[in-house]
């Protein structure tokens, strides 16, 4: 292996603490950020990852509530638990955990959160702040993968990145994320032909596809950086990404490993994104007559 590793974990926990000394300084003046997760059914990977964060809010002092429903809950009920959280001071973060049941619009859920309170900023409007270049809260895996990039020093500015996947979660704001950092963004999908002709001119790549080993050596210039935010089992059911570690770890400069690496940094995100939500709020208190 020559890449050097991007280890999500240690820089999660360097934000964590981060984040709790923010927290620790909001505590003085009365103000604990919380954060609400809404799991609604039973998918037990799911439920893993609404426990990861709550624990995550515990470790780093926020306040969390986690409320669990059965898939069989309303629509209206959900928009009503949401309009609660949207007007409950104690509460500045609304996260609902996606895949929803599919009675449940995710539209009408997301939109249904108030804009100060969308820390995972899957909604229009902190979409449209993203895209028109003017603050808000950020999606956290395209945010956590922008600070890994930062972590390895290198500039950003006119470097070609290539991000593979078009979601409206990760692929669009990670796109939207490394132009506001100047890089030269290409954008490829499942119906991009010839994937490895724009990989191989990639500095920067960043898989977002959700298919294993679907990055391979042949596809990566010397030297780059590759973000894996890929989540998949293998046949042995074993947790990786969708890039082809050992293989682009001779070729890549750094490389982002699965598990450890983009995971814990999306945890990281989210409480940081609530810290904002809360020092936001607490400021326009602050100012109110
Ligand atoms: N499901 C998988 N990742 C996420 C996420 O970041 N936020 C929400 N709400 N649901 C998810």
């Amino acid at each position: 292996m020559t890449a050097r590793t991007l280890d999500g974990t240690a820089l999660a926990r360097t934000v964590r603490g981060e984040v709790a000394e923010r927290v620790a300084a909001l505590a003085l003046r009365g103000v604990r950020p919380g954060l609400a997760v809404i799991l609604v059914g039973d998918d037990p990977a799911s439920a893993v990852y609404v426990r990861n964060k709550v624990k995550a809010c515990e470790d780093s002092g926020l306040h969390s509530v986690q409320e669990r429903y059965a898939a069989s809950m309303t629509e209206a009920d959900l928009l009503s638990r949401i309009a609660a959280l949207n007007a409950d001071p104690l509460i500045h973060g609304i996260l609902v955990q996606m895949p929803l049941p599919r009675h449940l619009d995710a539209h009408r859920v997301i939109e249904a959160i108030a804009p100060a309170k969308d820390v995972d900023g899957f909604s229009v409007h902190s979409a449209g702040q993203l895209m028109a270049g003017l603050p808000g809260l950020r999606p956290a895996t395209p945010l956590g993968c922008m600070k890994m990039l930062e972590s390895t020093g290198v500039s950003l500015r006119g470097q070609h990145a290539v991000v593979i996947g078009r979601s409206n979660t990760v692929g669009k704001p990670m796109a939207l994320l490394l132009l506001q950092a100047h890089a030269t963004v290409t954008v490829c999908h499942s119906g991009t032909p010839d994937l490895a002709a724009h990989t191989r001119s990639a500095d920067i790549v960043v898989a977002a596809v959700g298919r294993r080993g679907m990055l391979t050596a042949a596809m990566v210039k010397p030297g780059a950086i590759v973000i894996d935010v890929g989540i998949n089992r293998d046949e042995a059911g074993k947790l990786c990404g969708d890039v082809d570690f050992a293989g682009v770890a001779e070729v890549a400069g750094w490389i982002s490993p699965v598990p450890g690496g983009v995971g814990p940094m999306t945890i990281a995100m989210l409480l940081s994104n609530t810290l904002q939500a809360a020092e936001l709020a607490a400021a326009a208190t602050h100012q109110a007559p």
